[in-house]
């Protein structure tokens, strides 16, 4: 072969070479497929979505496909969800079914008492193996052809396994989808990383602040279900990020109710001029987005005539000053609106307990649970769930001033020019910081957006980050943005 022959070809296999990287690279955008798609969603700039320092968001975090398919990926499969608590599954072989994203879970009591959660989709053909929504069951048999689980989802039973299988199926392989699952003071979260950190390294300081109300006086809190469900046209995150950090519009949108209720939260209605805003309460911001706002005293606020409330509340602050301290008893004195981030919130003092399960960019679940102190009477924990049910529940006064502006936030965003526009999250910048009596960051009102802020910077980070381990290095920068700020040293 001449040198010349010998350079033609080397020349033919470099191009061919550049081409087949080219050809890869348009396969890569354009192909349809799961990889292009994963490759696409992990292309998103999360960065141009939230700034920090401006404290804005972009329209398009509510109704964006994109977005939601790489939160359900990075979000709903790497957080912890909350499943359910103690008090719901109390017994051997008791069960709940819950939601995990879009995934159906049951979550289910073991004979030693510990809990097991497994994904609620057959491993034969992929059928829902329970349709309850909660029971007590030794075991899960699928409709469709009858292969039986295991209260903790091992697969222990299938029709024909001789005759027709010849004892070929591998059995011990073909359990349910198991779930992580640990759980603090009652409630029972589940997560689907195993790369995930543990459940209290999660909460973190929020273990601090939540210990205030799981503790208590002793006893501590337990839900009343069964859930009361409804669909709401929104995205998961306006109704997370409004239990957050919202407490501005508690004056204006539940003005009339507020009004009808009476008790000391109608002071705030129609946002009153004279009102001590910067006295009232704070709001708290931890890391991995979990905050909430206190109105301080307020913690019977929407119960005005349930003196036995009332009461219990006023026997047992003294032993939680004598426990956890004077900054602790007035939390445990206070109105709490609180989200344990991504989609986990609740209102201490109104009793209400939600869970936000997205099923998709623009809709929701609402599962409605009633938060009681464990040591109440039967007939006064009664009384406050009805009284919760009144105001949110699903056809409550307050949720039903709330539910048309979270369905108008997501849908408003979308139109073509209105979709490049931003969100304004800026209330109390400045007036937040490290704060000598409480972890976590401080801001010095609860009507304020401090919580908002340090949601959307953890659903940011989470969102850009590959895995936990990238997560993790964060964590002594995690406060960076409040870094330099003195305000609760001035005071
Ligand atoms: S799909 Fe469940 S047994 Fe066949
Ligand atoms: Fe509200």
């Amino acid at each position: 072969m001449s040198d010349k022959d010998v350079a033609f070809i080397s020349g033919a296999v470099r191009m061919y070479r550049e081409r087949r990287g080219w050809y890869r690279s348009v396969c890569n955008v354009f192909m349809v497929g799961e990889k292009s798609r994963m490759e696409m969603r992990v292309m998103i700039n999360v960065k141009e979505l939230v700034d920090l320092e401006n404290a804005t968001q972009a329209k398009k975090i509510f109704w964006d496909q994109d977005i939601y398919d790489q939160e359900q990926e990075r979000i709903f499969g790497r957080s912890w969800l909350f499943l359910t608590h103690d008090s719901l599954i109390p017994k051997n072989g008791d069960f709940v079914m819950s939601r995990m994203g879009e995934d159906k879970v049951i979550v289910s009591r073991q004979k030693d008492g510990s809990v097991e959660a497994f994904i609620n989709s057959c491993s034969h053909r992929g059928n829902q193996v329970c349709h309850a929504d909660s029971g007590n069951a030794k075991a899960f048999t699928c409709n469709y052809h009858g292969w039986v689980f295991g209260q903790n989802g091992d697969l222990v039973d299938v029709p024909l396994d001789t005759l027709c299988y010849h004892d070929n199926l591998k059995k011990a392989e073909l359990g349910l989808r198991k779930v992580r699952v640990e759980s603090y003071k009652g409630l029972i979260f589940g997560n689907m990383d195993p790369d995930a950190i543990s459940l209290e390294e999660y909460l973190g300081d929020m273990c601090w602040f939540l210990d205030t109300i799981l503790v208590g006086a002793g006893g501590g809190m337990e839900l009343m279900g069964p859930p009361l469900r409804s669909v709401l046209d929104c995205n998961w995150k306006v109704p997370a990020e409004n239990f957050v950090g919202d407490g501005y519009h508690v004056g204006w949108t539940h003005a009339a109710a507020l009004q009808i209720l009476g008790g000391p939260l109608a002071g705030l209605a129609g946002n009153r001029a004279d009102m001590p805003y910067d006295d009232l309460g704070k709001q708290f911001t931890t890391r991995h987005g979990h905050g909430f706002g206190a109105i301080n005293d307020a913690v019977t606020s929407i119960h005005p005539e349930n003196e036995e409330y009332a009461d219990f509340m006023a026997e047992t602050r003294g032993v939680v000053a004598e426990n956890l301290g004077t900054p602790r008893e007035e939390l445990y004195m206070s109105h709490w609106n609180c989200t344990i981030f991504p989609n986990c919130s609740f209102l201490y003092g109104t009793n209400t307990f939600k869970i936000w399960h997205p099923i998709g960019p623009g809709k929701i679940e609402v599962w409605t649970y009633t938060l009681v102190h464990k040591d109440l009477d039967i007939d006064v924990k009664r009384s406050i769930q009805r009284q919760a049910i009144r105001t949110f529940g699903t056809a409550g006064t307050l949720e039903s001033d709330d539910g048309e502006n979270m369905s108008t936030c997501t849908d408003s965003n979308r139109g073509f020019v209105t979709r490049k526009g931003r969100m304004n999250s800026t209330m109390g910048i400045n007036r937040e910081g490290r704060h000598p009596d409480f972890p976590g960051i401080v801001g010095a009102s609860f009507i304020g957006e401090t919580s908002y802020r340090g949601f959307y910077r953890f659903w940011a980070e989470i969102m850009d980050a590959p895995d936990w381990e990238a997560i993790k290095v964060q964590n002594d920068n995690w406060d960076e943005i409040w870094r330099g700020s003195e305000f609760w040293s001035d005071k």
